[in-house]
């Protein structure tokens, strides 16, 4: 079998890394993929992103199945375009996929289904959520409607703070057109928690539970990042924490897909917050997380490529997902610098003896060596029977990777 897959992060690399495990798999193509795609085993990189393109390719090279890793692609309606040409594609079509790729659309769905979620209003233009900003209770949270590379979520503590945000969204339009239309919604005090599910748009099955490590510094100071280190499964999620979740969130998602004929086929990332009134959905992702992909991957004893081809044909029932009795912890490497500007072009060495699996990031391949060319470089995921083992061998292990200015946080699943 000859895969593709559409990405160039460390999920991707994870993803197919896993892929490549199957004895089916003869190659596994990565479009564009990146330094550690292009040294993995069965994995070759082709640099093309432009969907007519991958197309051709898919036919030229008679793929098998293509599996979309990034949000992107899927809201431009990848799959859409797939399928017309007959092609089997892993992931949600437009429909689908606007899940995310509007928060207006994923908040309506989720009032009108009954899934578990904070009190919002939305807005069309600048006035009247100027005078909602006036008179709201704070803190609470804007959020641009429309995919703005993680950075379209601002908690406001204040009027001053609400004032600022509404302007660059809606008048200096920073997110150019995604927030010209947004959400204003309850802030939600409590610990979040990423779960990762699969459907075949008839079943849903939930993976093993983690949770991500979302700002720069210890102790969760900082500004936000794409995601520092994660940790699997999540510690806050509890037996009840996850009965809540499957009767208020997961069924009641799946629900509004049937109802709404989404014909959803692929991953739907839910990320919630745990708080003392239950739990909430705060938004889904129609994708696998970056760094959750990584930890997530690594536990799971089941066939990737299996799974996937199950929900393709739309046979997930009475399918169980087998999963390690370990705990995983991912640990990123970062560029010094990062969230902000950074520099690259640094080469990476990593030490032979080092233990547990390294997925690159932002880091090319340049003869036969790697250089960093992204803000987060690498991760490390170590596994352990506990989820203390997990963190020291990641920890040990992250030290024996070296690059000019790594920067990782030293605490990442270190539970209070
Ligand atoms: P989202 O893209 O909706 O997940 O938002 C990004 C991040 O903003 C989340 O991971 C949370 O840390 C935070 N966030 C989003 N919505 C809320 C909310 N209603 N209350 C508190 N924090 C939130
Ligand atoms: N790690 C959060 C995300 O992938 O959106």
């Amino acid at each position: 079998m000859k895969l593709l897959i559409i990405g160039g992060g460390g999920r991707e690399h994870a993803i197919a890394w896993k892929l490549a495990q199957n004895e089916k798999v003869k190659k596994v193509y990565c479009a564009p993929g990146n330094g550690g795609t292009f040294f993995e085993d069965k994995c070759e990189n082709v640099n093309i992103s432009e969907i007519p393109h991958l197309i051709s390719f898919a036919k030229e090279n008679s793929i098998d199945y293509t599996i979309v890793g990034p949000e992107a692609p899927l809201v431009d309606g990848i799959v859409d375009e797939f399928k017309k040409e007959g092609l089997k594609i892993f992931g949600p079509n437009s429909k689908g996929a606007a899940l995310e790729g509007s928060k207006i659309f994923a908040k309506e769905f989720m009032k009108k289904y009954g899934v578990k979620t904070a009190a919002y209003e939305v807005f069309n233009d600048f006035e009247s959520a100027f005078d909602y900003i006036k008179k709201c209770e704070y803190p609470m949270v804007i959020k641009a409607d429309g995919l703005a590379a993680g950075k379209g979520v601002v908690i406001c503590n204040n009027f001053e703070e609400a004032d600022e945000a509404l302007k660059d969204f809606m008048v200096n339009d920073i997110f150019k057109g995604a927030g010209k239309n947004i959400v204003i919604e309850e802030y939600l005090q409590g610990v979040e928690a990423s779960i990762l599910s699969i459907t075949d748009g008839n079943t849903i099955i939930p993976f093993i539970s983690s949770k991500d490590h979302k700002q720069i510094y210890d102790e969760d100071k900082g500004p936000n990042t794409g995601g520092m280190g994660v940790i699997a499964p999540n510690p806050y999620c509890t037996k009840e924490v996850l009965e809540q979740f499957n009767e208020g969130i997961l069924k009641t998602t799946l629900n509004g897909i049937q109802k709404e004929n989404m014909d959803f086929v692929g991953i739907i990332f839910f990320g919630i917050m745990i708080t003392k009134k239950g739990v909430y959905l705060l938004e889904y992702n129609v994708r696998m997380g970056d760094p959750e992909t990584q930890a997530v991957l690594c536990l799971m004893e089941s066939d990737l490529l299996d799974l996937v081809v199950k929900a393709l044909d739309k046979n997930l029932e009475n399918y169980e997902i087998k999963w390690q009795k370990k705990h995983a912890c991912c640990v990123v490497g970062a560029s010094k610098g990062y969230p902000k500007s950074y520099e690259k072009g640094f080469e990476i060495t990593i030490d032979e003896k080092i233990k547990g699996k390294v997925f690159i990031a932002g880091a090319k391949e340049e003869n036969q060596s790697l250089k960093t060319s992204g803000g987060r470089v690498l991760c490390v995921v170590c596994k352990g029977d506990t989820l203390e083992e997990a963190r020291e061998n990641a920890y040990d292990n992250i030290e024996k990777i070296h690059f000019d200015g790594i920067y990782y946080r030293k605490d990442i699943g270190k539970i209070k």
